[in-house]
């Protein structure tokens, strides 16, 4: 919440346009607020240099009697820059969606919900499932659906950058709940001869234009997808059971079946202690994992838990690559 605070007071930007280390005087008076808030502007900045957000460098001084003087400023860890508005990969949409009420909320229903029949946390909270309250609430779907673009921008450039060999040979691919559509957007630009669909509930795509290799098709994933080479599935199946990723993953198939080469569906997801050993990376995916139990009714899954799915299914095989400390590519053959 601390972080949330300083990224909607624009702490990280105002630093950033600052160019040198930053006094806490210059930050309170380049602040929109009460000033008399000072003091709590020193607490809220000895927090976030202790959790490594930003960090203090002495200035070296002289004063008017000539005696050196040493200060402090802040400057902005490396970190940070994805905390920065105008930054192409800026997370602060997603950093300010997960801390919303509307997310945070239904983590005060956990143990209500161990207790009752709700399919998770978020039906305690908000009495409907949030694909439901997104289509009524504007304001939610506006936000959740900038925070996956927030997300999609920076996890799209690591792909195209590293995993591009996966979209060769594709003439068309359909991004499988794109939301409002940034991935289909940069493979569309990084490969002008795929055909690229992003497909997802009215609520998200009515009213978005596609534009030469890119269209927008709505419609539910449960009932049919559009046909292409290749189908996309980033920060799906994670929102889903077994049983109901199970069905999607049977739509999918369905989509890709008219392939004379069999075409493949691309999953962009965790693989649970991928990195053996990197506890940072294991603690974040649990986090993650909770955050699926509390606002879905999915789970982040282990190689195991995937290979089982892939199984039931009736692919024939699958292939991992990591693509960051927390995320992989999975390429599954019909
Ligand atoms: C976690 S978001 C991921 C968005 C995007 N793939 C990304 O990673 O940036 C899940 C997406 O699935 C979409 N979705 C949920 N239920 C769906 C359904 N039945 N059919 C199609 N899309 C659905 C949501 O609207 C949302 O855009």
């Amino acid at each position: 919440m601390a972080l949330k605070c300083a990224v909607e007071l624009k702490i990280p930007d105002i630093i950033n346009s600052h160019g040198a280390p930053m006094l806490l005087s210059e930050l309170v008076e380049a602040l929109s607020i009460n000033k008399e808030r000072a003091h709590a502007v020193r607490r809220l900045m000895r927090i976030l240099v202790h959790s490594g957000f930003f960090v203090k460098q002495c200035i070296s001084t002289t004063g008017d009697d000539e005696d050196e003087e040493e200060r402090e400023g802040y400057l902005l860890a490396p970190v940070s820059c994805l905390l920065l508005n105008e930054e192409p990969v800026s997370m602060r949409p997603f950093l300010l969606a997960m801390l919303d009420p509307t997310l945070m909320d239904p983590w005060q229903h956990m143990s209500k919900w161990f207790q009752n029949d709700d399919v998770n946390p978020f039906h305690t909270a908000h009495g409907r499932t949030l694909w439901d309250l997104a289509g009524q609430d504007s304001k939610l779907n506006q936000f959740f659906n900038a925070a996956m673009a927030s997300d999609a921008r920076l996890v799209t450039s690591v792909i195209l950058r590293d995993c591009g060999h996966a979209f060769k040979g594709l003439n068309s691919i359909v991004d499988v709940g794109g939301g409002t559509g940034t991935v289909a957007k940069a493979i569309a630009k990084a490969f002008p001869n795929v055909s690229c669909t992003s497909f997802d509930l009215p609520h998200v795509v009515n009213g978005l234009e596609g534009i030469k290799n890119l269209n927008y098709v709505c419609g539910n994933m449960f009932e049919a997808i559009p046909k292409a080479d290749a189908v996309l599935l980033k920060w799906i199946l994670h929102d889903w059971n077994d049983e109901e990723c199970i069905k999607i993953l049977k739509r999918c198939k369905e989509a890709i079946s008219s392939n004379e080469y069999g075409g493949k569906v691309i999953i962009i997801e965790m693989v649970l202690k991928n990195n053996e050993g990197d506890e940072k990376s294991l603690e974040t995916q649990l986090y993650f994992d909770m955050l699926m139990m509390v606002e879905t009714t999915g789970r982040e899954r282990s190689e195991k838990d995937w290979a089982n799915l892939f199984l039931d299914v009736g692919f024939s095989g699958y292939k991992i690559t990591p693509i960051s400390g927390l995320r992989c590519m999975i390429e599954v053959y019909p």
